[in-house]
């Protein structure tokens, strides 16, 4: 089978759209008709340069489809089905899934290279092997991927929108309740307010917090953010922490997500700063691999008990944070169409890049028109 595919070649070069081949599914995998695809900063990591992986791959790692063709022993999915990819894995048998930690999940050892654990891939072209980013590649307009990489979602649903549930949503809401434990009454401070900080907005809020804080330079962002649930937003660091000193009679904040799109020490510094005792910073933002960015003062983290949290998909479960916030948006108490700025086609797909590199997008979103 034939398809077409967004793909990077090497760092610092732009997606190229080219025709690939894609094997038909092995034991265990199915192959996905993609509807759509987010455009998540992450990608722009590989082509930065500042998240290393094998090249050639197919990029895009946040999509929704249908599953078109089912391998040997596939349980979880038939023709036809409605699924959202997810690009943490899970397996279900390793020390993770088994406790609960999904986001854990061993097979994340194989998701950046995009190759699967036998070593083998399911892109191909003249001889050569294109990974798929996250094990998924939703910049395909078809990809065969393993049945521990997608999750069933119920068909009534329009599939479009829910792309943004594979990464952004889950990633930043659960940056806030999940690993921020963000609860009714909470001050809680966000870093940066695009796909994935917006989605933390939502869910601070949702989680009940009294104050939500918002430190974003884009002046559009900062009035979305007011829609998501912001109480506050500001241009910048000095004045938002004045704010939250003066909202909390200097006992300061409880949570600091930082979703900025890449985490230099000065912002991991000024979100420690900006935490009060027992709070949590959530470290969630990519980039800068071998950077040693997080230098604080070791007795503030003692005798404040202050904590500093990496978010991996913020701490979700795909298997049930997938479908649950597919069903919280099924009945409209997630907003997931309004993060959506502009859609694009697959031939549009640096275009759209431009635009989120520019701060004209909270997401956009590649339409696969297939
Ligand atoms: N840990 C995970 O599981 C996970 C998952 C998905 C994405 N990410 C990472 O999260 C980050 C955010 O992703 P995104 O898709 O929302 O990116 P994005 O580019 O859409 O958003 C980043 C935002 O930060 C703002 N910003 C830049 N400098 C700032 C500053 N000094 N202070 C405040 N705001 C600032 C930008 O204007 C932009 O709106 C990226 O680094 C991405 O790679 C991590
Ligand atoms: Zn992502
Ligand atoms: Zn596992």
């Amino acid at each position: 089978m034939k398809t077409r595919a967004g793909v990077l070649t090497a760092p610092h070069k732009p997606f190229e759209i080219v025709e690939l081949d894609v094997d038909d599914p092995g034991p265990g995998e199915v192959t996905v008709k993609y509807s759509a695809s987010g455009l998540c900063r992450t990608d722009l990591h590989l082509e930065d340069g500042e998240l290393e992986c094998r090249f050639p791959i197919v990029g895009g790692h946040e999509g929704s489809g249908v599953v078109e063709k089912v391998g040997a022993n596939v349980t979880k999915v038939k023709e036809g089905d409605h699924i959202i990819a997810s690009w943490i894995p899970s397996c279900g048998v390793c020390r993770y899934c088994s406790t609960g930690h999904q986001n854990l999940c061993d097979w994340g050892a194989y998701i950046l290279d995009g190759v699967l654990p036998d070593g083998t891939t399911r892109f191909h072209s003249k001889g050569t092997d294109f990974g798929q980013f996250m094990l998924i590649g939703t910049f395909a307009e078809r990809a065969t991927i393993s049945e521990h990489s997608l999750v069933k979602v119920d068909s009534w649903i329009p599939l479009e929108p829910i792309a943004l549930i594979g990464c952004g949503l889950p990633t930043g809401w659960g940056s806030s309740v999940n690993v921020g434990e963000v609860r009714v009454g909470h001050t809680a401070v966000i870093f940066g307010v695009g796909g994935v900080g917006m989605s933390a907005v939502q869910g601070a809020a949702m989680a009940g917090a009294k104050h939500v804080i918002v430190i974003e330079p884009v002046q559009f962002k900062r009035d979305m953010a007011a829609k998501f649930g912001a109480t506050h937003t500001f241009d910048n660091f000095e004045e938002a922490f004045a704010k939250v000193k003066e909202l909390t009679w200097g006992q300061m904040a409880d949570q600091a997500m930082i979703t900025v799109d890449t985490p230099k020490e000065e912002i991991i510094s000024n979100a420690f700063s900006v935490i009060g005792k027992g709070g949590t910073v959530c470290l969630t933002s990519l980039g800068q691999p071998h950077e040693k960015n997080i230098h604080v003062p070791g007795l503030e983290l003692t005798l404040y008990e202050k904590k500093i949290k990496g978010g991996l998909f913020g701490s979700s479960n795909p298997q049930w944070d997938i479908l649950r916030m597919s069903r919280m948006y099924d009945a409209g108490t997630l907003k997931v169409e309004e993060m959506v700025t502009t859609r694009y086609t697959l031939d549009q797909l640096n275009d759209g890049y431009q635009d989120l590199r520019d701060g004209k997008n909270i997401r956009g979103l590649i339409v696969h028109d297939n």
